[in-house]
């Protein structure tokens, strides 16, 4: 069952506290960063920690989850600005930072990349992940079958709705992320829900059931998830 908090404010800082005991004990924690509005409050907190006690943050060590096809790195709509602004930058990681690069030349290529470091540097301490309406987990997209490591993916019409790039007349065609086993094989998840749109999809992540046409439902199968929603998403039958 979730952790409800009344909003995302106190939502984000049980995530960045716990974020923050986790690191106590794994200083050089790989840490998975999710982009999109959801995580944001809470990369925030943890820059915070990390003004308030610098050394903590010394070895750890963050992989981007996934990015849209075709944006640059200074795209203010690509998660990598997204991170760099929120999270990486301000906590001085550009060393210890690995990303895809929304604009490499293959697609195909830069996904072997990340899945090879991954291999030799994994598995993912810490994965923070947000909740698409339709269920997917980075650009897990909803389908008869999911991937189990880094792949291209086709994005799907309600992912083109995210407000990162709904307004963009030059849609990204294709999205590159971590596979399903890469986030499964995560020590401790944290997946992230807020906001009334988020209601319907909560309401199929709590029904319990597997299927691939709703991709967060595989965390379901994960020892170590912690499902963090605020009041807004929690579906109001529950409550
Ligand atoms: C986007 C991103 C994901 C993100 C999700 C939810 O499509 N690819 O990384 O977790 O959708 O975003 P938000 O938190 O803005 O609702």
């Amino acid at each position: 069952m979730p952790l409800v908090f009344a909003d995302i404010e106190s939502l984000s800082r049980y995530a960045a506290d716990t974020i923050v005991e986790l690191l106590r004990v794994k200083p050089d924690s790989l840490l998975c960063a999710a982009s999109g509005s959801t995580p944001t409050r809470t990369y925030e907190l943890l820059v915070e920690h990390f003004l308030a006690e610098p050394d903590l943050f010394d070895q750890l060590r963050v992989i981007k989850l996934d990015e849209w096809g075709g944006l640059s790195s200074d795209d203010p709509a690509s998660c990598e600005h997204h991170l760099r602004t929120t999270l990486v930058d301000p906590i001085g990681l550009e060393k210890r930072y690995i990303a895809f690069d929304g604009r490499a030349p293959s697609p195909e290529r830069e996904c072997e990349r990340i899945q090879s470091w991954l291999a030799g540097q994994g598995p993912i301490d810490i994965c923070i992940l947000g909740l698409g309406v339709n269920g997917h987990l980075g650009f897990n997209e909803p389908g008869d079958a999911l991937w189990p490591h880094a792949h291209v993916t086709r994005l799907s019409e309600s992912s083109l709705q995210h407000a990162m790039v709904r307004d963009r007349p030059d849609k990204p065609d294709y999205g590159v992320t971590l596979g399903m086993a890469d986030l499964l094989q995560s020590r401790h998840i944290f997946l992230q829900v807020s906001g009334v749109s988020k209601r319907e999809p909560m309401e199929r992540l709590l029904s319990g059931a597997v299927c691939t046409h709703f991709p967060a439902s595989f965390l379901h199968l994960h020892p170590h998830v912690l499902l963090l929603c605020d009041a807004e998403a929690y579906p109001a039958e529950l409550e």
